[in-house]
């Protein structure tokens, strides 16, 4: 929970100056897209299975601090911890913890640390460390190292944790000791890449301070009299080869080290509060009544900023750059929880995501053909640099749902920022090349149904089915879209038209194809319950004997063989219900309320992806009391681990699920293709709550009480939406509007 970040660098929580039993904790430094591959050995074989797991790396852990008093190593082993304290401000963006020891013997010294990874610099992290004599006066010894011995998890029972290699996976390349400190290279064996690692510290605060090399690292010697403190400060780089060119890492890391050591650690904060001084301002979210609740919300913000990549080249994994947990993949997640969070928060972020899928198209290519399709693209199910890592594929590959929800995310984007230059560069080719896959793998039943088998919804426990609905209604999305891109490109722009469809080979007949299988898709319907089923099989399955099910045996997956799962009328997460949030048009609200009143009979929330989705959904059908707790499910989920693992590292999806459950799920917000809606309620617990949103050029705050709805234009020239119904028309002459509740 304490962990730092900037979207490049992760640093866990960890003390600089660990000491205690081995395996008492859980030391961990990653770097977003830094990673190792390895082959993936199946006991038993089959044509396409994914071959090389990408997994990322835990890289040197450049943190490392000790002191000794007049010889004795100040730790666990040798003194008592008089008083404790570690806070993280999400508005310095500093990692603050105050320790005071007393050493065997009586002598006690006060450790203060303060620690941050640059928002602005995205190789860059530092460490300003200060000892304080407090009841004596004695030499003190500070030694400032990096220890890159690291390895990393192995993987055990649950198959959500840990890695397939044993060991040390970086190979010393070099070590050079600079006078200020050392920079440490190293490689991987099997993904080549060159890592850099680097130091340079600098001491004050005491005269005569002895300063000399030390293992991988620098030492600092004084005499400290009662009451002195001995500074140190510690500037970090990490550099790797797919960043730059190799011959450019070690530079690169020398550079920003004397840049930092330049403008000090106070320059470094000072950056660091301006940075997030503008991002809450245009992403806070103040909720009044619940200070548990306004906590979490903004820890979650928080921590979503830190694990985001903003490069192009790297994305955000299920567990950001905090733990191990899952590898450092990246899901479906990204689009459908994190996107709308960075496109109405820091739209800039978002697009970065979207350009990270396009860098991804080649790869996605390759994908397609593996897996029988002539033409079109494939998105892994899980990756970092884009190789499909998913060993397990009955959830894994078969969510092909993957395309659609990267289309998805493209049509949101270009409905809140109507940003076709993007789409006619980027965008489109994503959209038409994915698209391509449906017909690929579709095709009529004999009453004229447009039908895709075999596939995998979002809900995890049910595999390898007919007609998922969701799948088939996010694809009849996409393929509606896809042939609405083509039109408008066409139209508008005939020189990007040509240069597409020629890339691609795209022609009218495969464009009208979508719009027939659009027209005739299969989209599962219940009569007798008037529900959406889940997938052709899912009612005809035994329920699931919830009753009978201890506690102890939740999440199900690590309790029950896959097939008994699959067996039952279980759901892991939202997936029906999912697509009543992304499909919100399509759909009267007493279908929704029975859809939901149904799949929340047999949904066990097992994945952290569920709660929050529930929320909105139970928000909009009128089941206040439903959305409040699920909303609480969501908002503290790390905070009070809830699931048991934040340990392996946060979770970003549910995190991104929190800001939705006030904006989607209290606010009632929606931006589809009859425009931008709000329907504000008000949990019973809140005074008020406020959020902020870009959208249509516009930064738009809502504010909602007891009485009303304030609408504000921060900036931009106007916007117009609903309120309940009615329309609002913002301006900069009139900014400002409330609305009575309803
Ligand atoms: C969920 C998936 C999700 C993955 C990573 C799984 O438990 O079922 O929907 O993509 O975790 O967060």
């Amino acid at each position: 929970m304490f962990a730092l970040g900037n979207g490049y660098i992760g640093m866990r929580g960890t003390h600089e100056d660990m000491s205690g039993e081995p395996g008492s904790t859980l030391e961990g430094t990653y770097l977003n897209g830094f990673h190792e591959t390895e082959a993936i050995h199946y006991p038993e074989n089959a044509y396409g299975l994914a071959r090389i797991n990408e997994f990322m790396l835990n890289v040197p852990n450049a943190k490392c601090m000790a002191v000794s008093v007049d010889g004795q190593r100040v730790g666990l082993e040798s003194a008592r911890i008089v008083s404790y304290e570690r806070s993280l401000d999400f508005r310095q963006g500093v990692l603050v913890r105050t320790v005071e020891w007393e050493l065997d013997g009586g002598k006690r010294v006060r450790i203060e640390s303060r620690r941050l990874v640059c928002f602005g610099r995205k190789h860059v992290a530092a460490i300003e460390y200060r000892v304080t004599a407090l009841n004596f006066g004695a030499a003190l010894r500070i030694e400032a190292s990096i220890d890159s011995a690291v390895t990393n998890m192995q993987a055990g029972d649950d198959p959500r944790v840990g890695s397939a290699i044993t060991g040390p996976a970086l190979l010393d390349d070099g070590r050079e000791t600079t006078g200020r400190g050392v920079i440490v290279t190293q490689r991987t064996r099997n993904s080549g890449f060159l890592l850099g690692t680097g130091i340079a510290c600098a001491a004050s605060g005491v005269a005569a301070i002895t300063a000399s090399d030390c293992a991988d690292g620098r030492a600092f010697e004084a005499t400290l009299a009662q009451g002195e403190t001995l500074t140190v400060h510690k500037y970090i780089a990490y550099v790797s080869s797919r960043d730059v060119a190799r011959e450019e890492v070690a530079p690169l890391v020398r550079s920003e080290l004397d840049r930092a050591v330049q403008d000090g650690f106070a320059a470094l904060a000072a950056e660091q509060q301006a940075y997030l001084a503008d991002f809450w301002a245009q992403a806070d979210v103040e909720i009044e009544g619940d200070d548990a609740l306004q906590q979490g919300v903004r820890f979650n913000q928080y921590h979503l900023l830190q694990s985001v990549g903003r490069d192009g080249k790297t994305n955000i994994a299920a567990k950001g750059v905090t733990g191990e947990g899952y590898e450092g993949h990246y899901f479906w997640d990204t689009e459908i929880y994190v996107f709308p969070f960075f496109l109405f928060s820091k739209p800039e972020i978002a697009r970065s995501l979207l350009q990270y899928r396009y860098a991804g198209l080649p790869k996605a290519r390759e994908r397609a053909r593996q897996m029988s399709h002539t033409r079109g693209a494939l998105y892994p199910w899980r990756t970092i640099a884009g190789e499909e890592c998913s060993a397990y594929y009955p959830a894994g590959t078969a969510q092909y749902h993957i395309n659609a929800d990267v289309a998805y995310s493209i049509r949101l984007y270009l409905m809140a920022t109507g940003d076709f230059d993007f789409i006619a560069e980027y965008g489109a080719e994503i959209v038409l090349e994915t698209a391509r896959i449906w017909t690929g793998i579709g095709s009529y039943d004999r009453e004229g149904c447009f039908c895709i088998n075999a596939v995998t919804g979002p809900d995890e426990y049910t595999a390898v089915v007919n007609n998922n609905y969701y799948t088939n209604a996010m694809a009849c999305m996409h393929m509606a879209f896809a042939a609405s891109i083509a039109d408008r490109l066409r139209s508008e722009r005939p020189e990007d038209w040509k240069r597409v469809a020629a890339a691609i080979g795209l022609d009218d007949a495969e464009i009208a194809a979508w719009r027939a299988a659009c027209a005739d898709m299969r989209l599962p319907y219940d009569e007798a319950l008037g529900i959406h089923e889940q997938d052709d099989s899912f009612l005809s399955k035994k329920p699931w004997d919830f009753a009978n099910t201890p506690a102890e045996n939740y999440p199900l997956l690590l309790h029950y063989h896959p097939l008994v799962i699959y067996r039952h009328q279980v759901c892991k997460q939202a997936d029906v219900v999912l697509a009543l949030l992304l499909l919100s048009d399509e759909f009267q609200i007493d279908d929704k309320r029975r859809d939901f009143d149904f799949y929340e009979k047999v949904t066990t929330h097992d994945s952290s992806l569920s709660s929050c989705i529930f929320s909105i959904i139970a928000a909009e059908v009128g089941y206040a009391d439903k959305a409040y707790q699920y909303f609480l499910e969501t908002a503290r989920l790390d905070l009070d681990n809830t699931h048991a693992n934040t340990q392996y590292g946060v979770h970003t999806a549910a995190m991104a699920g929190t800001w939705l459950g006030v904006a989607y799920g209290f606010a009632g917000m929606r931006l589809t293709g009859g425009g931008l809606r709000f329907a504000p309620t008000l949990p019973a617990k809140w005074q008020r709550y406020a959020f902020r949103v870009h959208v249509h050029g516009g930064l738009l705050e809502v504010t909602v009480d007891a009485g009303a709805t304030g609408y504000r234009l921060l900036n931009g020239e106007a916007l117009a939406f609903t309120h309940h119904g009615a329309p609002v028309a913002l301006s900069q002459a009139e900014p400002f509007k409330r609305m009575e509740s309803q």
